[in-house]
């Protein structure tokens, strides 16, 4: 420990701090705009200097350790000087338009402005070169409001591994980007991490809220809404609740109010994906174990995507995560006869509402808008892909965030707080905690095991409460062994075998398990990806800011949404067993092959 002294409060803190994470330790404010704890300490910005007693110049407090006896004033006459004089000049060729602003009270720059109150700006930057590259049907830059703080640039090549984003030229004609490139011509995932770490409103999700209010507000439209199962333990914090507050009920209500005329949940195809997938998995693992190549099911055969390969190839990785599909189609194309064929679990529910249930309902496909709820910024993406198109219709018409949904609430004057816990409609609406867990790293791989090692052993997996806990935990790369033993006798070959699986989040963790395979050196058979540190729970559209804090509150809601079910694996979802029944017949069938599973595009990386 250290005796240290701050705005004449003297404490001991423990060595190796900073003085910015002292200050913070002791409630303390210290604005700052280019630090990320851990990841991204460069001392750039200069908006976070004090003044140490007996230092010659101010010091940036993110970067400076703590030493024993050391005296620090936050507030000297010459830090809130040097401090206003950095914020004129942030301002200089900075847009003041926070009232129309997609990040007006929720801007890091603006809440700096509240603090030191500047009313004359006494320098005029240049403009000139502003642009908006809105190119991407993801995410829009607007460089005008960029502060070059760097935050983008750490997050896209320290912690995504993508590297897309960064600096331009020099000195004061210095832009953050991705070269000459527009970003939809750039191997950008569109996983939108950046958006989630940037200050103001120089990143931003691609904003489809006009979309759906034509929608809502057009009498001749059938309005569903889907919400995945990230966004219950998230979506509090936009209206004040603490990270980790379960609003399910209250969001199902608040869509509702605004007018959606089905609220239909994600969670009931994150079911019926288990089924799908598990089975896809369990047919790769037969004729990998078994008889190669001799015991598929003629769907996989016609997904000429597999047949590169002499046999369909293990270890299978998960599809769920469109970011993540993005970065495998530029970066490792080579590798994507090992992604699942199942599309995600938002687009098989929006190909059910546009064929099961509009053929249920008696409603002509045609007059339905889909429209899904999604933690993640690269689903507005997916949408636009060629290959998400049934009938002639696409599976999904709009995608909103997290944030754009509370935006959505506020617009339409719900008082979301206030609001009694409502139901999702049926028959698309019922799920298992199995499909509760999707929302997290690892929960699609323990959703996944707790059916599949169900249906070759005939018991449930031998974990206490059914949690897979090697793979739960926001580490970077997790793995998990299951031996199976006393197997089904249709399963008998598999006696002994130890089937290993591994979970990452975040790409650069998937670049780490793919290199492994293109060397031939990965010992795994299944593999679950989530483009996001941390899963969807910190996908690119959820609520700012996010820390490792923050994550493991919205993992723990998760598991207390699985936890406080009856129901607890996909397969013994009655409702996922009568859509079977009634329409898709079996897992893998041919209307399966038609609504649920789709292919991949070789990309090129730029
Ligand atoms: S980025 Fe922030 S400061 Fe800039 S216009 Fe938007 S709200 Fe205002
Ligand atoms: S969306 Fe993801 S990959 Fe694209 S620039 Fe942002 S962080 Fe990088
Ligand atoms: S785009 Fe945002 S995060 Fe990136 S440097 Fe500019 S202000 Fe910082
Ligand atoms: S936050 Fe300390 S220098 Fe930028």
């Amino acid at each position: 420990m250290v005796n240290i002294t701050i705005n004449n409060k003297k404490m001991s803190v423990e060595e190796g701090l900073t003085i910015l994470e002292a200050a913070k330790k002791h409630n303390i404010l210290i604005p700052n705009f280019c630090y990320m704890e851990g990841v991204h300490e460069l001392g750039a910005c200069r908006i976070c200097v004090v003044e140490v007693e007996g230092a010659k110049t101010l010091m940036a407090s993110c970067v400076t350790t703590l030493k024993e006896g050391m005296v620090v004033h936050t507030n000297s006459a010459r830090a809130r000087k040097a401090r206003k004089v950095l914020y004129e000049l942030m301002l200089s060729d900075h847009p003041k338009e926070c009232l129309g602003c997609a990040r007006n009270q929720q801007c890091e720059l603006q809440k700096l402005g509240e603090m030191i109150q500047i009313k004359d700006f006494r320098f005029e930057g240049d403009k000139s070169k502003h642009f908006i590259d809105d190119t991407s049907p993801s995410i829009v830059r607007d460089t005008a409001k960029c502060i070059l703080c760097r935050r983008c640039v750490t997050v896209c090549n320290e912690i995504q591994g993508v590297g897309v984003l960064n600096p331009q030229k020099r000195g004061f004609e210095t832009e953050i980007g991705p070269g000459d490139l527009p970003l939809d011509s750039a191997s950008c995932a569109f996983c939108g991490q950046c958006t989630t770490v940037c200050p103001v409103a120089a990143l931003n999700e691609k904003d489809s809220t006009k979309a759906v209010w034509d929608a809502l507000l057009d009498p001749s439209k059938v309005v569903l809404v889907q919400t995945a199962p990230a966004i219950r333990a998230a979506l509090g914090e936009e209206f004040g609740y603490e990270p980790g507050t379960l609003v399910t009920g209250k969001m199902a209500s608040a869509l509702k109010e605004i007018g959606f005329d089905y609220v239909f949940d994600t969670n009931f195809t994150a079911d019926l994906t288990i089924m799908e997938e598990g089975s896809e998995f369990l047919e790769r693992v037969k004729s990998f174990f078994y008889k190669k190549n001799l015991l598929l099911p003629e769907f996989l055969k016609k997904v000429k995507i597999h047949y590169e390969g002499k046999h369909p190839t293990l270890p299978m990785i998960t599809s769920c995560s469109p970011g993540w599909i993005k970065y495998v189609e530029h970066y490792y194309p080579d590798l994507l006869v090992h992604l699942s064929t199942c599309k995600s679990p938002h687009m098989m529910l929006g190909a059910l509402c546009k064929s099961y249930f509009a053929e249920r309902q008696g409603i002509d496909p045609k007059d339905m808008f889909v429209v899904s709820i999604m933690p993640c910024t690269a689903k507005k993406f997916e949408i636009t892909r060629p290959e998400m198109i049934n009938d002639e219709l696409p599976n999904v018409d709009a995608v909103l965030t997290t944030r754009e949904l509370a935006r959505l609430i506020k617009d339409a004057g719900v008082d979301f707080k206030n609001l009694a816990d409502g139901q999702f409609d049926n028959p698309l609406g019922l799920s298992s905690g199995a499909a509760d867990i999707f929302g997290t790293t690892g929960g699609v791989m323990e959703a996944a095991i707790r059916t599949v090692y169900e249906i070759i052993t005939g018991r449930e997996i031998p974990f206490d409460n059914l949690h897979v806990t090697p793979i739960v935990g926001l580490e970077t790369v997790k793995t998990a062994d299951l031996l199976i033993e006393d197997a089904k006798k249709e399963w008998d070959f598999l006696n002994g075998v130890t089937v290993k699986v591994a979970v990452t989040s975040g790409l650069k963790g998937a670049a780490k398990l793919l290199e492994e395979i293109k060397q031939g050196k990965s010992e795994y058979h299944f593999i679950e990806v989530m483009g996001c540190p941390g899963g969807c729970i910190s996908g690119g559209g959820q609520p700012r800011p996010v820390d490792n804090e923050i994550r493991q509150k919205r993992v723990a809601a998760i598991y207390q949404e699985d936890e406080g079910k009856t129901l607890r694996k996909s397969h013994e979802n009655p409702d996922v067993a009568k859509l079977y029944e009634e329409f898709l017949e079996k897992p893998l069938g041919h209307k399966s092959h038609e609504y649920l599973h789709t292919y991949y595009t070789k990309r090129k990386k730029y």
